[in-house]
């Protein structure tokens, strides 16, 4: 119903179940990038032509969007960055570090709420806390909250959505229990916004990251939500043009935030086309969105389970666009490989989730995960291809 939007898959036959990767772009997205490139391409923030102005007016226009999307209170506390790990990196780096004696975060984290952890030489039991999962992944609270009594000065960095298994952390839960304790907290919503909206009054988190580019728009781009109490205390870990007030040869003085924080010459398209993808969101809505993903993610989760030996590591009420899964005795690789000769396209590996795999003692799964352009007949097509690689495999 919504494939028509997206110029991809006029291009391409391929069955494209791998928006947790990256999304495909509506033309709403590429014609804005297109006009930019095309029509007024000049830079932002610095000079005072039209062309120039009018691409100021169109990438402010976008922190104002994303601003009302997730209803932060100031565009001030919408900083942009190239995606969710260059934010949660520089959190990491000019707020955490320093600061905080402990870092918690849950077993199901991307390695780049794992690995910026460890940049600070902070390690399981030394200054690094991860919170148990139960077997089907569930985030364990009464762990939570013993380390957070055991260890009075936190933080903590959580993922909304599971990228590997599309599990959906308690998150009002988990921020109201960490700020209880004065911990703040921190959320990698890589995978939040492509399939439900979020409301920074309503979760209330200190930060929140957010990625462009698997939100319809182009890569390159990501914002970072900072509670307007935080900025002062939020250093910029880089500097240089568009982000002084003045400089002498004694000394700086930096612009407010989000500016000082968006040091040199920003992805002016990429943002423009982001502000476009929000917009595309918003004209179809969020409650159609939830509905019809629900539906094929049902559907699909049903159809999965009628596969002998299929393994699922989540039930499917508390998953959102991923699925995961393993078939027994078949390597998810191998999986993956027939599936593409048969223009199949899903992700396998431990898609960047080690230390979760290794809980599981698993290498990784397959992993399908939906969007709004797809339907039940790629669902169909998939489970088709599926049983045909397992036949092959098996026999
Ligand atoms: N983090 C992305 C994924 O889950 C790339 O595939």
């Amino acid at each position: 119903m919504y494939k028509k939007y997206f110029p991809y898959f006029k291009n391409s036959k391929n069955i494209y179940l791998d928006t947790a990767a990256t999304a495909q772009k509506p033309s709403i997205v590429l014609d804005a990038i297109n006009e930019y490139y095309t029509q007024y391409c000049s830079n932002t923030h610095r000079s005072n032509f039209g062309d120039a102005n009018r691409a100021t007016t169109e990438f402010e226009h976008t922190r104002e969007l994303l601003k009302n999307c997730i209803k932060a209170k100031e565009s001030k506390e919408i900083i942009f960055t190239k995606g969710v790990t260059e934010s949660l990196n520089l959190v990491a780096s000019s707020f955490v570090k320093d600061r905080f004696d402990t870092v918690i975060i849950s077993s199901l984290e991307h390695h780049s709420n794992i690995v910026p952890w460890h940049m600070q030489e902070r390690s399981l039991h030394k200054g690094l806390e991860v919170v148990n999962c139960d077997e089907d992944l569930t985030f364990d609270m009464e762990h939570f909250e013993n380390l957070l009594i055991q260890n009075p000065n936190s933080f903590v960095s959580i993922t909304h959505v599971s990228n590997a298994f599309g599990k959906l952390h308690p998150l009002k839960n988990i921020i109201q229990t960490a700020h209880k304790y004065g911990a703040l907290v921190m959320i990698d919503g890589a995978q939040s916004l492509p399939h439900f909206n979020i409301d920074m009054q309503d979760i209330e988190a200190d930060f929140y990251t957010i990625s462009g580019h698997k939100t319809y728009g182009p890569t390159g781009v990501g914002a970072l939500y900072v509670k307007a109490k935080h900025l002062e205390k939020l250093r910029p870990y880089q500097t240089g043009g568009a982000t002084i007030k003045d400089v002498s040869y004694d000394k700086t003085v930096l612009l407010d935030s989000p500016f000082k924080f968006e040091a040199g010459t920003q992805n002016i398209a990429g943002i423009i086309g982001f502000g476009k993808a929000i917009e595309f969101l918003q004209n179809i809505e969020y409650k159609n969105i939830i509905n019809y993903e629900n539906e094929i993610y049902e559907y699909l989760y049903e159809k999965l389970g009628e596969i002998k030996d299929v393994i699922f590591y989540t039930d499917s009420i508390n998953s959102i666009g991923s699925l995961s899964f393993n078939i027994k005795g078949l390597m998810a690789e191998d999986l993956g490989i027939l599936l593409d000769k048969m223009k199949i396209s899903i992700r396998t590996g431990h898609h960047c989730a080690q230390p979760i795999m290794k809980k599981l003692g698993i290498n990784g799964t397959a992993r399908v995960s939906l969007a709004i352009y797809n339907d039940k007949n790629d669902i169909d097509i998939f489970i088709k291809g599926l049983k045909r690689a397992i036949k092959i495999l098996k026999d």
